[in-house]
C-alpha cells in the first residue's frame, strides 16, 4: 500500500505541466485573455454583440485574412501598429492569442 502511495506522488511530480507551458499556443487561454484585454475594441467571440469601437477589424475579419497566419498575428502584437496600443503581452500571451484568433477561421 505504502509503494502505491510513492508511486501516486512520483507520478504527480512527474506529469507533463500542461498545454499552456508548451511551445504552441493554447486557443483556450488565449480566448480568455481576449475577453479580458481586446474586446474593449475588437469582437472577439460569437457571444459578444458588437465591439466598442467602430472601424476595429472583428478577430473573425482577422481570422478570415489568408495573409493573418498565426506568426503574422504573433509579431504584430509584440510590436502593434501606432493605431492599437501596445498591451506589452508577454510570448505564451501572444501565443496564446494568436492561437485563439487563428481557431476562429477553422
Ligand atoms: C484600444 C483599442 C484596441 C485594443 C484594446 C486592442 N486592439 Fe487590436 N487593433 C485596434 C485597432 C484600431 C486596429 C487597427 C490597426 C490598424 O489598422 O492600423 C487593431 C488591429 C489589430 C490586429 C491586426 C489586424 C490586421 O488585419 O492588421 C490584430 C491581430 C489585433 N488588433 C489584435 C488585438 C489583440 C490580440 C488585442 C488584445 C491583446 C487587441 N488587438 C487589443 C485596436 C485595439
Amino acid at each position: 500500500m505504502r509503494w502505491f502511495l510513492v508511486l501516486c506522488l512520483a507520478a504527480a511530480v512527474l506529469m507533463p505541466a500542461g498545454p499552456s507551458l508548451s511551445a504552441q499556443g493554447d486557443a483556450g487561454a488565449g480566448e480568455h485573455l481576449a475577453q479580458q484585454w481586446c474586446a474593449a475594441c475588437h469582437v472577439v467571440s460569437e457571444n459578444q454583440a458588437n465591439a466598442a469601437t467602430i472601424g476595429v477589424p472583428s478577430f473573425f475579419d482577422i481570422a478570415a485574412n489568408p495573409d493573418m497566419t498565426e506568426a503574422k498575428i504573433a509579431t504584430f502584437l509584440a510590436d502593434p501598429h501606432p493605431k492599437m496600443p501596445d498591451m506589452g503581452l508577454s510570448n505564451p500571451q501572444i501565443r496564446d492569442l494568436a492561437a485563439y484568433i487563428v481557431s476562429l477561421g477553422r
